[in-house]
């Protein structure tokens, strides 16, 4: 819908713990939410407020290839990124070239090795390989993760609170 301070969600979530977090965004303030893959220039341009949600997959966030192709063609929409992942902060996360003045944010998601599948099964079998081999090399984080078999759910909405002020336009 096109208000005043109009916002649109545009996610890309794996396996569910990012579009939570578009979820709960959606039920504080009045927003729309739109999957990264089905975004077009001419749905982006109504809104004010355009944040741009997506999964943490090997210190990329996937979805943001889209915002990086319309990024220059968005003159008046004030943007802002909201990483998810599971490490505990986003110190760690690449943003693409012609992204970095862009705000970022993050939240922490859900780990569940019992949901991984196709090519994340095998990523996760070759950090745990690297794991065996050299420690070292593995952040903390990380090798708490990899050396269980647990489901690890990090999800909290007060990671969303930053970004609630970002659409005040207190932030
Ligand atoms: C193959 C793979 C690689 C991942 N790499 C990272 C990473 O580099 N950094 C991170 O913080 N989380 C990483 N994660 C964890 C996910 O970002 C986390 O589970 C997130 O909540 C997934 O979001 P989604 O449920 O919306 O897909 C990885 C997960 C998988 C399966």
């Amino acid at each position: 819908m096109q208000t005043e301070n109009s916002t649109l969600i545009v996610y890309n979530s794996q396996y569910g713990s990012t579009k939570q977090y578009a979820e709960w965004l959606a039920e504080q303030r009045e927003c729309d939410c739109l999957p990264a893959k089905e975004v077009k220039l001419s749905l982006l341009r109504p809104y004010v407020n355009l944040i741009w949600m997506g999964n943490v997959r090997e210190n990329r966030v996937e979805g943001l290839d889209r915002l990086q192709k319309v990024y220059s063609k968005l003159k008046d929409q004030r943007v802002a990124v909201l990483a998810v992942g599971a490490a505990p902060d986003g110190s760690e996360v690449i943003i693409p070239g012609g992204l970095s003045e862009v705000p970022f944010f993050y939240a922490r998601g859900r780990w569940d090795p019992t949901a991984f599948k196709g090519m994340d099964q095998m990523l996760i079998k070759m950090m745990r390989l690297m794991l065996s081999k050299k420690s070292d090399e593995v952040p903390d984080w990380q090798k708490e993760l990899l050396e269980s078999e647990e489901v690890f759910d990090f999800m909290d909405a007060a990671y969303l609170d930053p970004v609630l002020d970002f659409m005040a336009g207190r932030a």
